[in-house]
C-alpha cells in the first residue's frame, strides 16, 4: 500500500507548535480514519529527543504521547538514570493509534504500524527533528529505530550503542541537524509484554542505556 504521505500536510516551518497544529489535519495515510485524534510531539528541544512506535490506547484519548502504561516504565527509567530534569522531546513515528477491535469485545488491540504508514508520516517526524534539534536521538523500539536508521537496522546487535548522525542508511541519511549521538534501545511496551521471568532483566537493559544516553548528555 502505497500513502499520499504527509508532506503536503507539512508547513515550511520548524515552529513546533505550528507543526504539531498542521499534523492535527493530517490524511497522509490511512490511520487517521479510526483513531481519535493526531497524537504529535511535546516537549522542550535541544536535549534529548526520545521516538517511540506509535500512540497507545490511552495516548489516544488523551491527545499525549506517553501518558499510558508505556509511559510509566519510560518514566521510571529514566529517573533511574537521573534524567528526569533533562529537558526532553517525546515523540512517536507514527502519529496516530494503529489498533484492531478484540474479538467480541470492545477493547481495542495495538498493532504495529506498517513500513508505508511509517514512511508517510515521517515528513513529520523530520520536522520535528529539525524543530528540536536535539543533542541526543533516541529510538525507543524496532520501529522507531527502522523509521530513524533504515530499514535494515537490527536492534538487537545495536541497542545501546552510540551511532553517527546522519545515519548510514534510510530517510535520514541527508539529514543535516547537528545532533551529537543517536542511540536505539527496547520499548518499554516490550518490558510490559515480557514473560515475567524476563521482565526485570528487559527493564534493566533499558536503565542501562538510559544510563549511556546520561553520559553523552554530560
Ligand atoms: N507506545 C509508544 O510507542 N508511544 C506512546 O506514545 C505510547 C506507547
Ligand atoms: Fe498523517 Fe501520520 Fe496520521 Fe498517517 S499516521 S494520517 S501520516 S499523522
Amino acid at each position: 500500500m502505497k500513502y499520499p504521505g504527509a508532506a503536503q500536510y507539512r508547513p515550511d516551518t520548524t515552529d513546533l507548535t505550528a507543526l504539531a497544529d498542521a499534523a492535527a489535519s493530517c490524511r497522509g495515510c490511512d490511520l487517521y480514519e479510526d483513531a481519535t485524534q493526531t497524537v504529535f510531539g511535546r516537549g522542550s528541544a535541544g536535549g534529548l529527543m526520545l521516538v517511540g512506535e506509535q500512540p497507545g490506547d490511552v495516548e489516544d484519548v488523551a491527545g499525549e504521547p506517553f501518558v499510558g502504561p508505556a509511559g510509566q516504565v519510560l518514566n521510571r527509567a529514566l529517573a533511574e538514570a537521573g534524567l528526569q530534569d533533562t529537558p526532553s522531546y517525546v515523540t512517536n513515528a507514527v502519529k496516530h493509534f494503529r489498533w484492531k477491535a478484540a474479538r467480541g469485545g470492545k477493547r481495542r488491540i495495538h498493532e504495529k504500524p506498517s513500513s508505508a504508514q511509517a514512511t508517510a508520516c515521517r515528513p513529520w517526524l523530520a520536522a520535528e527533528i529539525a524543530g528540536v534539534r536535539p543533542k541526543v536521538l533516541l529510538a525507543l523500539g524496532a520501529t522507531a529505530a527502522a523509521s530513524l536508521f533504515g530499514p535494515g537496522f537490527r536492534l538487537t546487535q545495536h541497542r545501546g550503542e552510540k551511532l553517527p548522525w546522519p545515519p548510514e542508511a534510510g530517510d535520514f541519511a541527508d539529514d543535516d541537524t547537528p545532533i551529537e549521538a543517536a542511540l536505539a534501545t527496547v520499548h518499554p511496551s516490550a518490558v510490559l509484554r515480557a514473560p515475567a521471568d524476563r521482565r526485570d532483566d528487559m527493564y534493566a537493559g533499558l536503565v542501562k542505556d538510559l544510563h549511556v544516553v546520561a553520559a553523552l548528555l554530560g
